[in-house]
Order: C-alpha cells, then sequence, then structure tokens
C-alpha cells in the first residue's frame, strides 16, 4: 500500500494567519510517517513560533539563510536535493509571487526554487487579494510550470470578509499530498465505485436497510483516487464525510442507485460495486406512519433489479468488480455470482468472520478472479484490502 512511510517532506511556512493549521498538518504527516523538515519565513515566525514546528516535527526548524549554524548543518541546497516532496502552507501572495517572477531571497523561496520535487501550494489569502490580477497570473504561470496548487475554500476569513481564501482542513491537504506522493497508476481511469447501505422505505418513519458503513466502497475510492483515477462515487445513506477530490452522488434507495450508476455507467473505464444493495423493496410505501395493530402484520416485497447483474450483462471493455457478502458456502455463493453476473473478478467476505465485514475497519477477503484464480488475503484494513483490489484492477487493465 502507498504510504508517506519514510518521504522526505520539506513543509514550508509563510506569514499568514492560517499558518497556525500548518502546525495539524505536521502532525498528520509525522503520524503518516513523513520525516518532516520545516522551513519558516520570517513573517511565519510572527504568528507561531519555530518552537512548535521544532518539538512536533522532531528535526531543527529552518528559518534563515544566513545563519551560520543552519547554513553549515543542512544548507538549503541539501533540503531542496533531500526532498521528495515540498507543501507550503499557507501559501502567501508574496510567496507565489516570488515563485512565479523567479525571486529568490530567503531560505524557503531558495529552497523552493532550487529542489527538483513536486511542489504543492495551498494559497491562502484575504478574498480580494487571491482575486487580484497579480495572484491569478502567478498561480496560472505557476500551474503551466507543473506546481501542484489546492483550491481555497469559501467562508468567513480571519480579515472579516467573507469569500474565497480559507485554508482548505489540514486533512484535505494531506490527502493531495498523498496524491502527489504516489505513483499514478491508474491515472487516465474513470472508476465508478458504489458504497454504503440502500433505505427502501416502508413509510415515512422506516425501512428496510441493512448494516453496511460505507468504509469499504469509501476506502476503494479514496485509494482509487490517490493513485491518479476520476472517481465517482455513488453512495448510499453513510455517516462518512465525502472524500477529497472525488464527486460524490448520494442516494437512498436501490432503484435510486440503480438510476444514479446507470447514469455514469457509459463515463467509466472500471466499476467496483462495494454496496450492500437491498435485494427486495416494499411493493408500496405509506404516505402515513403505519399505526400499531394487535395482530400480526406483514410486508409484500418485490424484487430491486440487480444493478451488478445488468451492468455485466452489457459489458465490453469496462473492467467490472464485485463484491459478495456472505454468512456461509463462501466461495460457491461467490463463484455463482461471478459467473452470473459476468465479472472479471469478485470480492468475498464472510461478514461472520472475525475482523471482517460491516461497519469496522478492517476486512478479510478472498479474491475470486475470472479465471478461476482464487487470493486469500490476511485481515487488513479496508484501505489496504482497497489497493490490493486495485493493483488486480491495473493488471486487469493491462491485459485488456
Ligand atoms: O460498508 P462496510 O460497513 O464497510 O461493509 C462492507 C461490505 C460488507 C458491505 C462490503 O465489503 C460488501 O461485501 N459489499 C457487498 C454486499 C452485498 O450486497 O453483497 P451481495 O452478495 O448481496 O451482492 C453481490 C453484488 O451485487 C454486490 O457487488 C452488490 O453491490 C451487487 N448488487 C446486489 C443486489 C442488487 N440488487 N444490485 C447489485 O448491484
Amino acid at each position: 500500500m502507498p504510504t508517506l512511510k519514510g518521504k522526505q517532506i520539506v513543509l514550508g511556512v509563510c506569514g499568514g494567519i492560517a499558518a497556525y493549521k500548518a502546525v495539524e498538518l505536521l502532525r498528520l504527516l509525522t503520524k503518516a510517517g513523513a520525516i518532516v523538515s520545516v522551513v519558516m519565513t520570517r513573517n511565519a515566525c510572527e504568528f507561531v513560533t519555530p518552537l512548535t514546528f521544532q518539538t512536533l516535527s522532531y528535526n531543527p526548524v529552518h528559518t534563515d539563510m544566513f545563519d551560520l549554524y543552519q547554513e553549515k548543518e543542512i544548507g538549503h541546497i541539501s533540503l531542496a536535493d533531500k526532498a521528495d516532496l515540498c507543501v507550503v502552507v499557507p501559501a502567501t501572495a508574496n510567496i507565489i509571487g516570488k515563485l512565479g517572477a523567479g525571486i529568490a531571497d530567503d531560505l524557503l523561496s531558495t529552497t523552493l526554487m532550487a529542489t527538483k520535487a513536486p511542489i504543492v501550494l495551498a494559497p491562502s489569502m484575504n478574498v480580494n487579494m487571491y482575486e487580484s490580477a497579480a495572484v491569478q497570473h502567478n498561480m496560472q504561470v505557476l500551474f503551466q510550470r507543473g506546481f501542484h496548487l489546492i483550491e481555497p475554500d469559501v467562508g468567513a476569513l480571519a480579515c472579516g470578509w467573507d469569500g474565497k481564501g480559507k485554508l482548505p482542513a489540514p486533512a484535505h491537504i494531506l490527502a493531495w499530498v498523498e496524491r502527489i506522493a504516489t505513483p499514478a497508476d491508474l491515472a487516465g481511469q474513470r472508476i465508478l465505485v458504489t458504497a454504503g447501505p440502500t433505505r427502501e422505505e416502508l413509510d415515512p418513519a422506516r425501512c428496510l436497510t441493512n448494516y453496511s458503513s460505507g468504509k469499504m466502497g469509501y476506502a476503494i475510492a479514496r485509494a482509487a483516487w490517490q493513485r491518479g483515477a476520476e472517481v465517482v462515487l455513488v453512495s448510499g445513506p453513510t455517516a462518512l464525510e465525502a472524500p477529497v477530490g472525488i464527486r460524490r452522488v448520494g442516494v437512498k434507495s436501490a432503484l435510486d442507485m440503480h438510476a444514479a450508476v446507470m447514469r455514469e455507467l457509459p463515463w467509466a473505464t472500471v466499476v467496483i460495486k462495494a454496496a450492500a444493495v437491498a435485494d427486495y423493496r416494499p411493493c408500496s410505501t405509506a404516505s402515513q406512519k403505519i399505526k400499531k395493530k394487535n395482530a400480526a402484520m406483514s410486508i409484500e416485497l418485490e424484487p430491486n433489479p440487480d444493478i451488478l447483474a445488468e451492468i455485466g450483462a452489457q459489458k465490453t471493455t469496462q473492467v467490472v468488480i464485485g463484491f459478495a457478502a456472505e454468512t456461509h458456502d463462501l466461495l460457491h455463493h461467490a463463484q455463482d455470482k461471478l459467473k452470473r453476473k459476468n465479472l472479471d473478478m469478485i470480492v468475498a467476505n464472510d461478514i461472520t468472520a472475525i475482523g471482517a465485514g460491516f461497519d469496522i475497519e478492517t476486512n478479510v477477503v478472498k479474491l475470486l478472479h475470472a479465471d478461476g484464480r482464487v487470493e486469500n488475503l490476511p485481515q487488513q484494513s479496508k484501505a489496504s484490502v482497497a489497493h490490493a483490489l486495485l493493483d488486480r484492477v491495473c493488471a486487469l487493465l493491462g491485459s485488456n
């Protein structure tokens, strides 16, 4: 699974109020195993002390190109050379202007000018500054030169204005850093993922549903985007946040999911259906809450469309992968679904096994291939299962 473990990252911090959020990003980067060297501009030190970054990075903080000790021990060129990736948070109008114009007059601008590593800029400033012709022009220039620019959020700004210029959440910036640091072996692919449960409404207060949390499908969507794919996530109701960079289409019932998936299908080169779709729905939905009676009651159900079977029946060049959630005869039932739904692969999980199935962080799966191969994967995080699955997707795309 691609990770930031052991990666050398230069975190540049500029003088903006959002500098405090760079502290949280630093924590996320070190938690992910990255080795972080922090370079602060003189103005950044007015907002947050170097000691904070030094304590949390476990490394000396670099602030001054002309400090004899810092330059002898590390040196700006060696910082530039050893970086696997540089990320600047917040990227002010000043650093954006300097990089655009080729000005290297302090340690950060010099390091960024001298590095061959990818550079990620997270601009954050007053909305009028952000929208100014100069900043827009400089960002355009940097984008064309291959810099990675993370779009600021819109919202209430520290300067009192409302508008575009807010630094995105550190977790959002981390997701971009992970994507840029990961080999883009799925670049050019358009992946449609489904996740979560469906809800089949009985009346305005009740529904038939299942225990799917969406964690497995969301992990796949996140991993595919990290590896360079464009991703659309059709999601049943879950408590999860929309993953960064991904277009999420929210649905409720199996019929909604069917409509959304069929709409997106022509766009996709790969389809991965991790959603737990209800096989049946009530024949009718009461418009008012069904009242209790002192007698047995039954609910009449009718079948929902089998979305995956429909996709399998019409597939030509697409790679199509399903999941099978079983409680018994796992291989037998998964094999049957693989054939019947005309899939390239099915991911079989025994939802009664420890560490597998609904609403937990791990899964234990068997990968059944159309050519008869069966792979048994050990218990691992859903993120790690997602990457293992995508390794197989790459192989399938290569052999198509
Ligand atoms: O969401 P989590 O809490 O992380 O849990 C993950 C999971 C257990 C839900 C997931 O790993 C999983 O197994 N998803 C598939 C569950 C399921 O509905 O399996 P199934 O055997 O009923 O369906 C087989 C396949 O056909 C699935 O890919 C399903 O999306 C698809 N299907 C099923 C019924 C239907 N009407 N339309 C479909 O497309």
